[in-house]
């Protein structure tokens, strides 16, 4: 039978760009998949004056869709502001990668879920996060 993924999507699957984790992460996420109980965690390294993304690694614990789709978004990621890395959509990444299969659109939807979530954890810690109630000072 033949793959339905295209050899770019495969490419990133076999060798995965910045798998891994960061100890001394400045953010962090993991998400979590209902549909097939994967997981997938993103660490990241910001500096603290441009705040440009100067390393960022994953963990995925789910299918080549996800393990692809976390692999380019780390490529796209890496080397941005968190402003930047915020905006990155899931049809960019996929666009990326050329196309991935419909069926697997959640679980390329959930790598891009986790960067976002990990610039979120990152913009806590950091005191980013603005409340509503701040901005009528
Ligand atoms: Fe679980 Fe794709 S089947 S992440
Ligand atoms: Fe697990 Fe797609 S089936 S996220």
């Amino acid at each position: 039978m033949a793959s339905p993924y295209n050899d770019i999507v495969l490419e990133h699957f076999k060798n995965p760009r910045n798998t891994g984790k960061i100890e001394d992460a400045d953010g962090k996420a993991t998400e979590g998949s209902p549909a097939c109980g994967d997981m997938v965690s993103l660490y990241l390294k910001v500096d603290p004056e441009t705040k440009i993304i100067t390393d960022i690694k994953f963990e995925s614990y789910g299918c080549a869709s996800n393990i692809a789709t976390g692999s380019i978004i780390t490529e796209l990621a890496k080397g941005k502001t968190i402003d930047e890395a915020k905006k990155i959509t899931w049809k960019e990444a996929s666009e990326a990668l050329g196309g991935l299969p419909k069926i697997k659109t959640h679980c390329s939807v959930l790598a891009v879920e986790v960067l976002r979530s990990a610039i979120q954890n990152y913009e806590e810690k950091h005191g980013l996060v603005i409340n509503k109630e701040d901005t009528t000072e």
